[in-house]
Order: C-alpha cells, then structure tokens, then sequence
C-alpha cells in the first residue's frame, strides 16, 4: 500500500501543481535577496550576510548583541542545539566559526577592518554556556575585500546525487588555496580507490544513525516537509520542493513514517544518502591539531571557505558528519575515520563530499537578522 502511494503520487502532476507553492507572504528564503540592502548600520549590513553561514542542521543558534558601539557579539541559543548528535556543541561551535568568517568577509567588504576575540569571557567547556563566543570590534581602518566574498550568494549544501564528472585540478587547487591560516589542515583526496573507501564509510555513519533511534529522531523532529510546514519553519532540515510536498500532502513523507523502519519514507530516505556517498567524486577534509573550542571556531572559518572556494569552481559540497560524532554508535566509526583521515594525530572536524551538482538547487531557508538579535 505504502509502495503504491509513492508512485501514484510521484505521477500526479496534479498534486504538485496544486501544492508546491509556499504560502503567499511568507518565503522563508527571503534572506538571501539582496543581503543587508537598505540597513544603515555597518553591523547590521554585515550581519544579513554572516546569517547565511553554513550550520549543522540549519539550527541557525545565533543571538546577537549590538549593545556596544562598533561591536558585534556572538552568544549561542541554547534551545537550538543538538544534545544527542552533538554533545559537546562541537559542530554548533563550527558554525558559529563559519560564521564569523562571512561576518568578517561582509565588514572587509564594506571596507572595514575588524578584529576578533574569541571567548573573551573565557572557553566554555565542556558545555557551552551563556558567554559570548566572539567579539568583533570594527576597527574604523582600511582593508581590502577577500574574492571569495563573491560567493557567498552561490554557495550551498548540495545533497543530492552528482554527475560522474572528476573534479578538476583546477577546482582541487582552488580548494586547497582557500584554507585559512592557523594551525588546520585541509586535504582534498579524489584518487578512485580512496573515494571508494570513502564513499563507503560515510554511508555505514548514514546508517548507524538510522539504526540508533535517539540520534535518527534528532534529525527526524528537525526536518520539515512541505512548502506550508517549512515556510512556518525557516531553520532545520527543509524538505519542500514540489516532490516532497506532494508525498508530504498524500501522507507518504511524513515525520513519523520517515521515523519508523519499514515504511517507505525510512528506506528512501537510506536509498538517497546511499546515492549520495556513491556519487561522490572526490572528499575534503579539516583535521585540528587539538579539540580546543577555539580549533573548532577555525574549523568553521575554514570549512565555509572551502564551500565558497567550491562555488566558485561550479562544484558542489555536502558535509558528511555523522561518522565524526560523539556518540556510542559511532564509536568504531569514528575511530577508523581518524586512523584513515588523521594517521599523525589531532582531531577530525568536517569531511565533505564534492562533485559536480545536476541542477541549481535553491538555498536553505533563514530565520533573518530580527530573530537572532538580542534584546535589551
Ligand atoms: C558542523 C557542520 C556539520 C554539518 N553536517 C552535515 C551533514 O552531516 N549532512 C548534511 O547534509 N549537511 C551537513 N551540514 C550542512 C548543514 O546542514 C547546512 O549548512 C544547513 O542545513 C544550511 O544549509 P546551507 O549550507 O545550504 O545554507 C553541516 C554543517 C556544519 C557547519
């Protein structure tokens, strides 16, 4: 039954037609026209481009204190975190890391130089807690702007399946150029039979997740499907192309169904990252030499460096990160991933599969500037 409901409803044009449109007034994508056009104040202009960094399921966690003058301050919201596929916040610290890089590029390009403090009230750990993450200061001094701001508008998540197309030297130069200074390596592998290894060891991290029900309901209550559904919901995992809101309407892709074994939803859902991971032409990674919070913060600088370097190749991206979590489960696998990633030691940050995208994919809904910033 559940079989025949997916394939009537992917032939039912119909159905598309009549539901694949958000509701009117409300498009959770709206943050990424014309970023920061009409705001007076550098901050703020700066800040509509930093709510654009890539985050670990789209959490958006930030809070934003502009109390003092010429300051930027970064706290976390700690109902948007992820306690069981994160629990240390590690990843959310990266896309905090994240950014504050696109928040520098953004001030850089406004021609304002900026310096950053991290953790001035300290490191949080091994939790974080109520202090700020960052501080920026705009120093009311030239600088230049960095080429890879040109990107951010391009640049996205991409996990659907890529063409068989080898990725370029050209492309893989780019991304090797983009890494940040600091103390974190990048490397960029497409040699076939490591890709093959690869390939198979982020689909078993897929895998365990959707055996390992706490962490699979994680994702699960974070996801949204259907136009309606992530329009009222511009954060989390947004499943709401025409397709999705269809199966979602004819109650073939819901929640539940894709939280319970068996049901079509669950075993697509399996079939798509299996895809995923098997078209994947080539894998990046960032190892830090320690776990510092300030080694993730760099992490996060050099990851969506990388994605923008990406975009600027043509090149899609997609972090695979459930092999580098902390949890149970995972164990083994993380294990092996750091004696094949990091063989001289340090810690394993971000691994990403690239290859070449098959269609423009539209971005990731935002909750905008006025949600994120703190009030007095
Ligand atoms: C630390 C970190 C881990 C992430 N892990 C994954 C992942 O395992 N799988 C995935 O599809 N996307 C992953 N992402 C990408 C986010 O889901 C994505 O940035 C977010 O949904 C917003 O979409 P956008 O990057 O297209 O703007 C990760 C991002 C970060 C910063």
């Amino acid at each position: 039954m559940h079989r025949r409901d997916f394939i009537r409803v992917l032939g039912g044009g119909a159905i598309l037609a009549a539901t694949g449109c958000a509701p009117a007034g409300s498009d959770p994508r709206a943050a990424w026209n014309h970023p920061g056009a009409g705001e007076a104040d550098i901050r703020r202009k700066a800040l509509a481009w930093a709510i654009l960094a890539p985050n670990p399921h789209n959490m958006q966690p930030w809070i934003v204190d502009l109390s003092v003058p010429d300051t930027i301050t970064l706290c976390i919201d700690r109902t948007r975190l992820l306690p069981v596929t994160d629990p240390f916040n590690r990843q959310i610290t990266i896309g905090c890391g994240a950014f504050l890089e696109l928040l520098m590029m953004a001030l850089a390009a406004q021609g304002q130089a900026a310096t950053a403090e991290l953790f001035p009230d300290g490191e949080p750990q091994p939790l974080l807690d109520d202090r700020p993450l960052f501080r920026v200061r705009i120093a009311r001094a030239a600088t230049t702007p960095d080429p890879l701001f040109a990107q951010v508008l391009q640049r996205r998540t991409n996990r659907e399946a890529y063409t068989d197309t080898p990725v370029t030297a050209a492309a893989v130069a780019a991304l090797r150029a983009s890494a940040p200074e600091g103390a974190i390596g990048l490397t960029v592998e497409t040699a076939p039979a490591r890709v093959a290894l690869l390939r198979d060891l982020v689909y078993q991290g897929g895998v365990i997740e959707a055996h390992t029900p706490a962490a699979h309901q994680e994702s699960v209550a974070r996801t949204f499907i259907g136009a309606g559904d992530v329009a009222a919901h511009p954060w989390g995992i947004s499943l709401d192309n025409g397709m999705m809101t269809a199966l979602n309407a004819a109650g073939v892709l819901t929640k539940a169904k894709m939280a319970t074994p068996g049901t079509v939803a669950y075993d697509q859902s399996l079939k798509y990252l299996k895809t995923g991971a098997d078209t994947a032409q080539g894998f990046v990674w960032l190892v830090t030499p320690d776990n510092s919070r300030a080694s993730q913060i760099l992490a996060g600088r050099a990851y969506v460096r990388a994605n923008l370097a990406a975009a600027g190749q043509g090149l899609a991206m997609q972090p695979w990160s459930q092999g580098l979590q902390e949890y149970a489960t995972q164990k083994p696998l993380f294990d092996r991933l750091h004696r094949e990633l990091a063989p001289a030691g340090g810690r394993l940050q971000m691994l990403s599969r690239i290859g070449y995208p098959k269609a423009e994919l539209r971005p990731a809904p935002r909750r905008g500037l006025a949600a994120q910033l703190k009030r007095a």
